[in-house]
């Protein structure tokens, strides 16, 4: 898995790029990165270009600006901006959570960019006022203690107790990733989210084929939540993936591999 860097009007953006086909785009996490992606880019499916980067501010894309300054819809349009390069006119676009988040913001900016929709535990709502508050304690935490506190909190929440059980190194790869990222890069995507509005009627008028996908376990975005999300998009389908929890892709890629191409079909 060998990073590329693309070079954007605002700075320099890491990404991966592997398989060839119908291109889709992968977006990571809070806070990951692209690596986040690693078993989907070792195993890309046939007929599939999976195109995945460091949001601005994580892994290899330095953020550049005031972690106050950042928003999802910067996130989102530095990656129309990485497909144009890429001479991509539209793609498939997968968002887990975060990366979510960012899909359904490019969404609203241009649909015709967008020629299937993956959501993968992720919710359009914006944040609660209780939300809102634990972002602030999250700032203030990454601030005082950096990356490994944020780890330490947010571990517990990502990952299910079948993958503590099935796969224990996993837990290690998510903490690596999370204490690679840079402190001001965190802080400033939990600005970003914390600001973010809420997309709910956006999802009514999606035209392209969708998925919902969503572990079992996952307690940040459960599956009930995500399945009534699956229910306001147009034809959309909802997959659940048994056995994982937040980090579905990363805890069972085959099956979240699957459910991303909908059989292989580009
Ligand atoms: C994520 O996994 O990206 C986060 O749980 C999203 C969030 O905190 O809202």
């Amino acid at each position: 898995m060998t990073p590329k860097t693309a070079s954007l009007a605002s700075g320099t953006l890491r990404y991966f790029d592997a398989g060839s086909g119908a291109p889709m785009v992968l977006l990571h996490a809070f806070p990951l990165g692209a690596e986040q992606w690693r078993p989907q880019l070792l195993s890309p499916p046939a007929g599939w270009r999976l195109v995945a980067p460091d949001l601005r501010g994580f892994g290899g894309s330095p953020l550049l600006g005031p972690p106050a300054a950042m928003t999802i819809e910067r996130y989102a349009d530095e990656v129309f901006e990485l497909m144009t390069l890429l001479g991509i006119e539209s793609a498939g676009v997968t968002g887990l959570s975060m990366g979510g988040y960012v899909a359904l913001a490019m969404l609203e900016r241009d649909p015709s960019r967008i020629s299937r929709l993956v959501l993968a535990d992720t919710r359009a709502a914006a944040d609660s006022d209780d939300a809102r508050a634990g972002r602030d304690r999250m700032i203030d935490l990454v601030r005082r203690e950096g990356p490994p506190r944020i780890a330490a909190e947010m571990l517990p929440k990502l990952l299910g107790s079948t993958s503590a059980r099935e796969q224990p190194d996993l837990a290690l790869t998510v903490e690596r990733l999370i204490e690679s990222n840079a402190p001001e890069g965190i802080e400033a995507a939990l600005t970003a989210m914390k600001t973010r509005p809420d997309r709910t009627a956006l999802l009514a008028t999606v035209a392209c084929p969708a998925v919902v996908v969503c572990g079992s376990d996952d307690v940040v975005t459960p599956p009930a939540e995500c399945e009534r999300m699956s229910r306001r998009i147009p034809g959309a389908s909802f997959v659940q993936i048994d056995g994982a929890a937040h980090l579905s892709n990363l805890e069972r890629p085959e099956a979240f591999t699957r459910a991303m191409v909908g059989g292989g079909q580009a």
